[in-house]
């Protein structure tokens, strides 16, 4: 009797726990995401068997092999303000819609309205509100807005971001190093991930600020702050290696990247001065410029043309020159023909220039 009291036991032991760990093997969001896996997969099929070309055929083919080693995993957006994830400072803030809410063009395609809206950074509940941490649907819906209306509104106001801004603030106190804190209107300039903020190029501003209504920009238009041409045409550009020519970005280009050598805008544009764009043209984009221009002032440096604009900012250039026994003046009467040409002026001119 006693024995069969233990197998019976010990039955339902196991049986729980491979319930639980059927569970954290197989979690409720994680039909969703087979569920959009497997649907993409059935396109990606179609696809492959209308295609005629081989090459498609073989693109299509590497597609379905990664489709097809898809696992569930939990995506997740962070929004660590200053501190650092690690030290688990960001207390709540991490938004996890996304784990269910896979479908990126067809949130894209929903969000048409809010588009220019950087999600990626800031993720869901800031216009949505709900449980951003929470995996289960109805505990992440839990307290979301259901209006448009009010989804709109919560990003309707600059005083939103600061608040959010503030909150993150407040969620992560300072690090030991005040060094590396960015304080907080840096937010501006290192987004609420604590990556870089986004520069959205100057075409997205020149959509706007054109014509009659903005002398300063078309002001911009004409002088060589558009130009990167020059640069390349340099010498010492062409000569020098990856390594020499990255100097060069941090002035001549905008939003430029050391970390992977990329930039935005070549020469020096809008956003070189302005700052990075992602959230104050988003404002200016639904039609609420002046919500724009509160966030675009904060932390707007006064002496932002002193960041290129420094005495010595042509060193490695002049030692570029005279390590290979160059003059270290040559390069000025090359420049002043390329001036002469390109906007067709004298020589004296140029050299004036
Ligand atoms: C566990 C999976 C899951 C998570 C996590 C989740 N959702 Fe959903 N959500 C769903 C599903 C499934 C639907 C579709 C329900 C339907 O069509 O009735 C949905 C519907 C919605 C809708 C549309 C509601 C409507 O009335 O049309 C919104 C908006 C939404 N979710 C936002 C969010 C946000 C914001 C979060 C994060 C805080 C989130 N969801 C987290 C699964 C999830
Ligand atoms: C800038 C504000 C904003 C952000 C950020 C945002 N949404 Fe939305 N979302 C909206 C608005 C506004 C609508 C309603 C659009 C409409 O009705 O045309 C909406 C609609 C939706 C819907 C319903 C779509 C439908 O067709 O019914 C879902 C689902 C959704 N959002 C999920 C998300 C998820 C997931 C995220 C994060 C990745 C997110 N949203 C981020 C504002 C936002
Ligand atoms: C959808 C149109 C639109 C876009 C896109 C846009 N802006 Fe604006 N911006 C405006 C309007 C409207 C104003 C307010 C009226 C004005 O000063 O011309 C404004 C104001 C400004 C101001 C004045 C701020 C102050 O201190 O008063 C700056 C600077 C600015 N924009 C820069 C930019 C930059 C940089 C971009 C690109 C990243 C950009 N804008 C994209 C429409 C736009
Ligand atoms: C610290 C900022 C800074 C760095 C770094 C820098 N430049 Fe410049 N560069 C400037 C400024 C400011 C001007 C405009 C004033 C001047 O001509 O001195 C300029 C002008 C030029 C011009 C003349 C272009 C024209 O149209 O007037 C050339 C060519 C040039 N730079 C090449 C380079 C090259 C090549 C490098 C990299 C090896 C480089 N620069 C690195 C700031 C910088
Ligand atoms: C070389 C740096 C620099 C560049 C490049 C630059 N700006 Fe500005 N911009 C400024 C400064 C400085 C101000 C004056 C700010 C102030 O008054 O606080 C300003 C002011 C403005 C204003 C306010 C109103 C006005 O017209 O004076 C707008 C709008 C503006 N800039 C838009 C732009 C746009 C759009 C671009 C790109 C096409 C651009 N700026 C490129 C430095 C720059
Ligand atoms: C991101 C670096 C950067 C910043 C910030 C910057 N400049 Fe420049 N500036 C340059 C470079 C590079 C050139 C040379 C343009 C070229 O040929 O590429 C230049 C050229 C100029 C010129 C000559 C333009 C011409 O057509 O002859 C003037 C004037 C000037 N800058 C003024 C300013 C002022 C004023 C500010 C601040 C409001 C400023 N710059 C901010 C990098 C910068």
């Amino acid at each position: 009797m006693k024995r069969k009291l233990f197998l019976l036991f010990s039955l339902a032991f196991f049986y729980s726990s491979y319930l639980w760990f059927e569970e954290g093997k197989n979690p409720a969001w994680a039909k969703y995401q087979r569920a959009f896996y497997q649907k993409k997969l059935v396109e990606l099929e179609k696809e492959h068997k209308a295609a005629t070309f081989e090459k498609d055929k073989k693109d299509l083919e590497k597609k379905i092999t990664i489709l097809r080693s898809q696992k569930p995993e939990i995506k997740q957006i962070l929004l660590k303000g200053t501190g650092t994830w690690d030290k688990l400072r960001n207390g709540n803030k991490v938004d996890r819609c996304i784990t269910c809410h896979i479908d990126e063009s067809g949130l894209k395609a929903s969000h048409a309205i809010v588009s220019e809206f950087p999600f990626d950074v800031y993720g869901c509940t800031v216009c949505h509100k709900g449980i951003g941490r929470a995996l289960a649907e109805k505990e992440a819906h839990r307290g979301m807005y259901t209006h448009r209306r009010q989804m709109q509104k919560r990003m309707a106001s600059a005083d939103k971001v600061f608040e959010l801004w503030l909150e993150l603030t407040e969620l992560s106190p300072e690090e030991t190093d005040p060094n590396l804190t960015p304080v907080w209107g840096n937010f501006r300039y290192n987004g609420v991930t604590g990556e870089k903020a986004i520069y959205v190029g100057s075409q997205k501003c020149l959509r706007c600020h054109t014509g009659l209504t903005a002398p300063h920009a078309e002001q911009w238009k004409r002088t060589k702050f558009t130009s990167f041409e020059r640069v390349k045409q340099a010498p010492d550009f062409i000569e020098g290696d990856e390594n020499y020519r990255k100097q060069c970005y941090k002035c001549h280009t905008t939003g430029y990247n050391p970390g992977n050598g990329k930039y935005v805008d070549e020469g020096v544009t809008c956003e070189a001065c302005h700052g990075p764009g992602e959230l104050f043209s988003y404002f200016m984009d639904i039609g609420k410029a002046q919500e724009g221009q509160k966030i675009a002032r904060v932390n707007s440096p006064y002496n932002v043309c002193f960041e290129c604009h420094i005495s010595r900012h042509h060193e490695m250039r002049v030692k570029f020159f005279k390590d290979r026994g160059l003059s270290d003046d040559w390069w000025f009467t090359k420049y002043s023909n390329l001036l002469i040409e390109s906007e067709k002026i004298s020589p004296s001119q140029g050299w004036l220039r």
